[in-house]
């Protein structure tokens, strides 16, 4: 996968010589490049930032340094892959991130990621690259950062563990929490190694019963426990046909009520209604 940054801080992207994606960069499944923006201007004070039409507090960001970045990533591709990249601009009024959107993401060959500083990137500049290009407008969360910079360190990370052979363990993100499949939509629960005791604390007895199923449905009822306590939307979300008779008990067990679509609603609600 190749991905290009275009930034006024090119060393706050160094982080991604680190780590997991540091070492998908050195074996060669990642391509990262990272490009300065001022490089793309023509004046003394390399000026990549106006004020804003209509008044209002903050700076925007000019439109033609972004247009010769962009220009120059995609003249730089043409020879090289004949795919057409995907554009990703973190901000927080995008589509929020998601570990779909992440699975979505990793499939594709080539991301370009154009974070913003100041109050954002004039938006014809969207506007333009939008006609041949798709292109994501995502945030990573309900706050405000002083720039997107972080926004691509962590969608880059969460994009990239998914790509084939990156992770170690094949299997480590079949169980995530948010990933499609036997677990989905529910948090993980906690998790445990050596030593056996520590300061007086023990471990769950059933961890070391070798019973594999019992530890499977321990694994979920704790999912749903941790669910619950964290993220109540998501066991309120949840599709009733995924859930077994255990399931359902385990969740009244917790406080909560059976609905009759075969959802589940807080008992606290249903007693106020
Ligand atoms: N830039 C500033 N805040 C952001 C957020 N929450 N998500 C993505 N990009 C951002």
């Amino acid at each position: 996968m190749r991905l290009d940054v275009v930034t006024i801080f090119p060393e706050y992207l160094e982080p991604l010589n680190v780590s997991l994606v540091g070492k998908a960069r050195a074996r060669g499944q990642l391509d990262v490049r990272v490009h300065d923006l001022r490089s793309f201007t023509h004046d003394r004070h390399h000026t990549v930032d106006d004020t804003p039409y209509g008044g209002g507090p903050g700076m925007v960001m000019k439109p033609e340094p972004w247009g010769e970045a962009l220009d120059s990533i995609l003249a730089s591709g043409e020879a090289e892959r004949p795919a057409r990249p995907v554009l990703v601009v973190p901000t927080p009024s995008g589509r929020p991130f998601t570990q779909a959107l992440a699975v979505e993401l990793a499939e594709r060959p080539w991301l370009i990621f154009a974070p913003a500083r100041y109050e954002g990137i004039d938006r014809r500049v969207i506007e333009e690259y939008g006609e041949h290009l798709e292109v994501h407008e995502v945030s990573i969360g309900d706050y405000v950062l002083a720039g997107g910079e972080a926004a691509v360190l962590v969608i880059t990370e969460a994009v990239a563990r998914l790509l084939p052979g990156v992770l170690g363990n094949a299997e480590s993100h079949r169980d995530d929490s948010f990933a499609p499949g036997a677990m989905a939509d529910l948090l993980e629960g906690p998790v445990y190694t050596k030593p056996p005791e520590w300061r007086g604390r023990g471990i769950p007895e059933v961890l070391v019963s070798g019973h594999h199923g019992k530890v499977a449905r321990w694994r979920r009822d704790e999912a749903f426990r941790r669910t619950s306590v964290n993220r109540p939307d998501l066991i309120e979300r949840c599709d009733p046909a995924a859930l077994d008779k255990h399931d359902r008990k385990t969740l009244v067990e917790l406080g909560w009520q059976e609905l009759p679509e075969g959802g589940f609603g807080r008992s606290d609600r249903a007693v106020e209604e």
